[in-house]
């Protein structure tokens, strides 16, 4: 992606926002709901790579008895998402910034009911199909903290990704469903948040691809 400006006075920015990500979130494994005062029972939604967090503010603002926690890497992209998180006031959406090469320090067996993969990089120029997000290894990773019969919803603009995705799926043992090549233009369109990436694209006339993937169960 292009590469980020940064943000002036980022350190304090994110020091006013701080009820909104952890010192120490690898501490929260096996807790993240009581660390985040939520009930024990809550289903805990992952997001990974959530850019400026339209999609995730919009998800935890419908689903207020869901845990969202959030990924981002670029500390710049992830601050505008926390400061959307302050602005509308939510309770029930965190961040972690930290790499998904890192994901299963911080997440226990069980502990996570859905994931999302929203626009993630394609990596199709470098030919680096191992650092896709949802090759198998990453699949494998996963597995070892989400409940069974856990659900992956996965959107790109990217065919190659998509196809891609769609065989690494098959091949973990997940069962691939509500397929679609034009999300816009579909029946799973009427329940769809659009991220900002996919409002870029949409805008450039460029179909969007979207899956759903189950773990075993
Ligand atoms: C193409 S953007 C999409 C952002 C958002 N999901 C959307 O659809 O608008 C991919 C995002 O994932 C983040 N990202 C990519 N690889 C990551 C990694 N290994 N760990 C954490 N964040 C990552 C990038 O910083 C970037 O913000």
């Amino acid at each position: 992606m292009a590469r980020m400006r940064t943000k002036r006075h980022l350190p304090e920015r994110m020091e006013r926002a701080h009820e909104y990500w952890f010192d120490n979130p690898s501490d929260n494994k096996g807790n993240w709901r009581g660390a985040c005062s939520m009930p024990s029972d809550c289903e805990l939604w992952l997001e990974l790579g959530c850019g400026k967090g339209k999609f995730a503010t919009e998800q935890a603002a419908l689903n207020p008895d869901v845990l969202y926690v959030a990924f981002e890497r670029e500390p710049s992209v992830i601050l505008a998402a926390i400061e959307k998180s302050k602005e509308l006031g939510l309770k029930n959406i965190f961040f972690v910034k930290q790499d998904i090469g890192l994901i299963e320090e911080f997440f226990e067996k069980d502990e996570v009911d859905r994931v999302f993969i929203n626009f993630c990089d394609p990596w199709t120029r470098q030919n680096k199909p191992k650092r896709r997000l949802t090759y198998r290894d990453f699949l494998t990773r996963y597995k070892t903290f989400v409940k069974p019969g856990a659900k992956l919803a996965f959107k790109t603009d990217n065919t190659e990704l998509f196809d891609f995705s769609l065989e690494e799926f098959k091949i973990s043992g997940m069962e691939v469903s509500d397929v679609t090549y034009d999300l816009h233009n579909s029946e799973f369109d009427k329940d769809n948040i659009r991220t900002e990436f996919e409002q870029k694209f949409a805008d450039d006339g460029i179909a969007i691809k979207r899956a759903v993937a189950r773990f075993p169960g």
